[in-house]
């Protein structure tokens, strides 16, 4: 389980607003070399267009994210997901996520946050908002304390700064909105979305 995202060091988070969009967008990423994608539940199309990637994109490693509540595991496992990101951690939510064999990648701000959710099992955190907490310099000050837990940063992640984060030793992926923007997804703009989606590939080879 821990290693099903060791070849996906960038993830696209997306918020899909028509579901009939989703099987093109899968394509232009996998088209990109990007093999994983989390699908947030931000939108009324969210849960059919996570049917429509697992019908038509089996190779698609699926994430489901924006998880706030046990009801959003369980529909979550339900559409067959492989692993799940949430904004943060509450003792309901923690209690749910304690419950799914799934991969489960709990957001976390502070030091505090992120022993919390190791304390329950969860070694691999979601750094969120990561831009607006602290970004690559807090997640390089907590390794030497906590070496244990690794990070996904999300929020304020873009081309330009994505290996400030991946060159860290306790970083395992990035996430973020810059490669398939909402107002990319609605356009069909699969073109730039594929470019996207290279650059970034192209960009984490670096490290
Ligand atoms: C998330 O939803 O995880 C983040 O809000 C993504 O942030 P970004 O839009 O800055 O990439």
């Amino acid at each position: 389980m821990s290693d099903l995202l060791a070849n996906s060091p960038v993830i696209p988070v997306v918020a899909i607003e028509d579901s009939d969009n989703a099987v093109g967008l899968c394509e232009a990423l996998q088209e990109g070399g990007i093999n994983a994608i989390e699908v947030t539940l931000r939108t009324s199309d969210a849960i059919k267009a996570i049917k429509q990637i697992k019908k038509h994109c089996p190779n698609m490693i699926l994430g489901v994210g924006t998880v706030l509540t046990p009801d959003d595991v369980s529909r979550s496992e339900d559409e067959g997901a492989d692993f799940l990101v949430s904004p943060g951690l509450s003792p309901k939510l923690q209690k749910a996520l304690q419950s799914t064999n799934l991969l489960v990648l709990p957001g976390t701000a502070t030091p505090s946050e992120a022993l919390t959710a190791y304390e329950a099992g969860f070694d691999k955190v979601k750094l969120f908002p990561a831009g607006a907490v602290g970004g690559a310099a807090l997640i390089k000050s907590v390794y030497a304390p906590m070496p244990n837990i690794s990070y996904m940063p999300t929020g304020g992640v873009r081309l330009a700064n994505m290996n400030d984060y991946l060159s860290l030793p306790n970083v395992y992926a990035v996430g973020g909105t810059w490669i398939a923007s909402t107002a990319l997804i609605n356009a069909r703009d699969w073109k730039t979305i594929q470019g996207n989606a290279r650059d970034a590939m192209d960009m984490s080879k670096k490290c």
